[in-house]
């Protein structure tokens, strides 16, 4: 293993999002989100998990920036929940709700902690579902709105404004596979859905940008996976192309093309390698192409069952530079989810070989500008609830204690030296 370093300025943060680790649903006028309504779902959520509590991050916020500081980041990737900030998802800024952010952000400035916000991490307020939800046109508009009221109060104290989270996973698990909040099954409203996330974005950064301030940078995160076909049959090489059309350019294309963004935000877990099959029946979310198979390679897996493929986001990113116009690029999103344990090799050894692909991607001429670790915390894994841990710090859920795991530990030297050494890293005391 050969030292690696990173490029002076590298960007090295956490992320969360808010549902997943807030808890504190009923306070301080906070609204009910589609994750709070789908959660309560009987069958829903795996153990009958909610994210009523999860973390309580909400409460100790100044703990986790503690450990933050810890971590040596520059900054956190944290999504703020519309329902906090508009109960109904329209009107008045709910006040309180904002406080906490204020409180939140200030907390990471003490801490030399830049915030990195998310405006959009999947809990719709419930009143706009009610009244039609992403299918619905008026739902880019409301969203909108509601960004350019957040910029108008947080723009002095937040320079970097993530628009959506992943909107592909919000539009096709959300409404045809049905696994995610709203738990709808409809293709055609995962498709309208799509259209009205793209909508939204654009016109938030249209909002924000009409009164933005220089220091402001605009962005959008996509959670993008090379897709190759499973052998050279042209059959196989269609369906790949389909697949890759759904996931990656769908929305690449209509964000790049623009020219209006300051970053594109990629998550990053896992390749696609595809073979065209038959259609199956179960729940999906590739619309029109529910016939296409997924071929696992046989490679070690993570605990969500995701095969460990640091290549792909080499090329992923590689591929970004090559197709569309030159635009800063941040890894918002990568890691792994393990079983529980404080001692977790296996995560050290996915994110260095992760980190490695992702500095070989930089050699290749893209543009990387910063690496964001999934997750801080252990926390609600949406559907899977408590039962997969993705965080560099533990997560007792019956005590809510926090203890740093040895990826934290390992995750700080990185920071601090601003890459690898070659030969893995000092060990912790036992
Ligand atoms: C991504 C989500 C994030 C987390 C990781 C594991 O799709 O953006 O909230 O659940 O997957």
């Amino acid at each position: 293993m050969t030292r690696v370093e990173f490029p002076r300025g590298f960007a090295w943060g956490a992320a969360t999002a808010s549902y997943q680790i807030e808890g504190a649903v009923d306070e301080d006028g906070r609204g009910p989100s589609i994750w709070d309504t789908f959660s309560h779902t009987p069958g829903a959520v795996a153990n009958g998990d909610t994210g009523d509590v999860a973390d309580d991050h909400y409460h100790r916020y100044r703990e986790d920036v503690g450990l933050m500081a810890d971590l040596g980041v520059g900054y956190y990737r944290f999504s703020l929940a519309w329902p906090r900030l508009q109960p109904d998802g329209r009107g008045a800024m709910n006040d309180r709700g904002l406080d906490f952010y204020v409180r939140l952000i200030d907390a990471l400035g003490e801490r030399g902690i830049a915030p990195w916000v998310t405006l959009y991490h999947w809990d719709l307020p419930q009143a706009l579902q009610d009244a039609g939800g992403w299918p619905a046109r008026d739902t880019a508009e409301r969203f909108a709105e509601y960004a350019n009221a957040v910029y108008e109060r947080l723009h002095d104290r937040v320079a970097h404004w993530t628009t959506l989270n992943e909107p592909w996973v919000s539009a096709y698990t959300g409404h045809a596979e049905g696994r995610h909040a709203p738990g709808i099954r409809d293709a055609a409203a995962a498709r309208g859905a799509a259209e009205h996330l793209l909508l939204g974005h654009e016109l938030a950064v249209a909002a924000m940008r009409a009164h933005a301030d220089d220091r402001s940078r605009f962005g959008i995160t996509l959670n993008l996976s090379p897709v190759e076909p499973a052998s050279d049959a042209p059959e196989d090489a269609e369906a790949a192309d389909r697949i890759d059309a759904h996931l990656n350019r769908q929305f690449l294309d209509p964000v790049l093309a623009r020219g209006d963004l300051d970053f594109l935000g990629v998550n990053y877990y896992m390749r696609l390698v595809v073979r065209a099959g038959q259609p199956h029946g179960r729940p999906s979310p590739w619309t029109g192409s529910e016939d296409v198979e997924f071929v696992s390679r046989g490679l070690p897996r993570t605990e969500m069952g995701w095969e460990i493929d640091a290549d792909g986001l080499h090329d992923v990113l590689t591929r970004i530079t090559r197709d569309y116009p030159p635009i800063p690029l941040y890894v918002t999103e990568n890691g792994a989810a393990f079983p529980e344990g404080i001692a977790d090799d296996d995560r050290i050894a996915y994110l260095d070989a992760h980190l490695r692909a992702a500095h070989r991607a930089i050699g290749d001429g893209a543009d990387l500008r910063g690496y964001f670790v999934w997750s801080l915390m252990d926390n609600f894994e949406w559907a899977y609830g408590y039962s997969k841990r993705f965080g560099l710090i533990h997560v007792d859920y019956e005590t809510l204690a926090r203890t740093p795991k040895d990826s934290a530990r390992w995750y700080a030297q990185v920071t601090r030296r601003n890459g690898l050494d070659g030969g893995g890293f000092d060990r912790p005391e036992p």
